[in-house]
């Protein structure tokens, strides 16, 4: 059996974890393999909606095991709340859910520093999640970090002191208000709740799994234009994103991936800085905001939103290798007249691209868009059947110039508003 990746092409938030959750019953496992709870899944079905930050997104359906993988970083404390807000389901997680003794962990320290830095950079913020996300990353390159399977020896509380000392030293320079004793005790008690579920070497467990037949889904967090090689640096996470995350996050081979699922929504969101070429920061935005909700899972911050952007997928598609594309948030759509969708670049010296270019953090981008109609009709009960001609229209132009087969349409944030192709 293959490992399939499932991952978001843009700037995060693509509705990956709809898509995980729809997708689960067709997988004997979900395994997480970057990023940590700056990622928010939400998932929606019966009427309530769920939104996951380090848990997998297969812990809803009873067969399918979950793994968090060793290029995940994992804070204690946020899994702990995680796992009670769970407990009201009646789900067999300790059954059901891995995490990797290789996964790194956010100690509190960690998120501190993240405020301080971004504190630092004023005005040229990155927009963190403020999770602490890229400190502990850095440990872990720096070969510093502590990780979950340190947890089980009588060390960790003097890896941890050594560690949170050379924090401090950092930390002093920066005015922060935080009360340690709270924070520290609040972390080793998440610590004691973490070693009561399953701790594996889970590069072994996903190879067996392999070796034996069962199916493997690898669920992305964030987006591939947020990557640390990849994406809009400065203004990106601190992991790989892309397709080749998976293997060095799960520690399974390339030659074991199968399809690469590419998730993109019908239009763009951006939250946090950084460039954004088809940002609408006039009416259009704001009802384009309105329609999707779009305001960020995990911090609530409003959503830049703009039109979709084609240079940005194709770079986004041929990094990852993507077999099959899924376009989510159609219906936020329903209401615009003309959907435009940004073809090319025109660069400060006149030159047209369709090439990201490298300073894009800073060179002056004017998108060249494309005007299509609009399909102007609710596509709430819309099926394969009745779909729209605009909308039938919009998905082969897509597929024309994107040249990979859109297999899913998602016209609605519940599992059931999903039309497979
Ligand atoms: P993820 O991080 O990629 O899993 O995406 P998020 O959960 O952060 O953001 C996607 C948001 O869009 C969530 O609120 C979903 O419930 C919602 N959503 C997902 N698919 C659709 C869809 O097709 N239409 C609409 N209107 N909302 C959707
Ligand atoms: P999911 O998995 C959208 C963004 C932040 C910020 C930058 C760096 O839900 O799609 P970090 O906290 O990693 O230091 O933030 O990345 N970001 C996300 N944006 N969706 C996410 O995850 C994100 N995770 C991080 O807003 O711009
Ligand atoms: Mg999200």
């Amino acid at each position: 059996m293959k490992v399939d990746v499932l991952l978001g092409l843009q700037w995060g938030d693509e509705g990956k974890g709809k898509i995980v959750d729809v997708l689960a019953p067709k997988y004997d496992v979900i395994a997480r393999f970057q990023g940590g709870p700056n990622a928010g899944h939400t998932l929606e079905f019966d009427g309530i909606k769920h939104v996951l930050h380090q848990i997998p997104s297969g812990i809803f359906r009873s067969n399918t095991k979950n793994v968090v993988g060793n290029g995940v970083v994992l804070d204690p404390v946020i899994f702990r709340a995680e796992i009670e807000k769970l407990s009201k389901f009646n789900l067999d997680v300790k059954k059901n859910l891995f995490i990797s003794k290789k996964a790194t962990i956010i100690l509190p320290t960690h998120r501190l520093l993240d405020q301080a830095y971004e504190k630092e950079k004023g005005e040229h913020k990155i927009g963190s999640t403020l999770k602490g996300i890229g400190p502990s990353y850095q440990d872990k390159i720096g070969r510093q970090g502590l990780r979950v399977g340190d947890t089980l020896s009588d060390t960790f509380k003097s890896k941890f002191k050594k560690l949170t000392e050379l924090h401090f030293s950092i930390l002093k320079n920066h005015d922060l208000e935080y009360n340690w004793e709270e924070l520290e005790s609040q972390f080793f008690e998440a610590i004691e709740f973490l070693k009561q579920f399953e701790l594996i070497d889970s590069e072994y467990f996903l190879n067996k799994e392999i070796k034996s037949g069962n199916s493997i889904l690898a669920e992305g967090a964030q987006g591939s234009l947020l990557d640390i090689d990849f994406g809009s640096y400065p203004f990106v996470t601190s992991s790989s994103t892309v397709t080749a995350g998976a293997c060095t996050g799960l520690g399974v081979a390339p030659c074991h991936i199968g399809e690469v699922f590419g998730i993109f929504k019908a239009y763009s969101t951006r939250v946090g800085s950084g460039p954004f070429p088809t940002e609408l920061l006039d009416e259009e935005g704001e009802k384009m905001r309105k329609a999707g909700n779009e305001f960020g899972s995990t911090t609530g911050r409003p959503r830049r939103c703009g039109w979709i952007d084609l240079p940005a997928l194709k770079y986004s598609i041929m990094i990852n290798g993507v077999t099959k594309l899924l376009m989510m948030k159609a219906d936020v759509l329903d209401g615009f007249p003309i959907i435009k969708a940004c073809t090319s670049y025109k660069l400060a010296n006149g030159k047209i691209t369709d090439s990201l270019p490298y300073e894009l953090v800073n060179e002056k981008i004017t998108p060249v868009y494309t005007e299509l109609k609009g399909w102007n009709t609710s596509l709430k009960n819309i099926t394969k059947d009745n779909m729209p001609l605009e909308l039938f229209a919009y998905v082969s132009f897509l597929k024309k110039e994107l040249e990979v087969p859109i297999t899913l349409i998602s016209t609605g944030p519940d599992r059931l508003q999903t039309i497979h192709l």
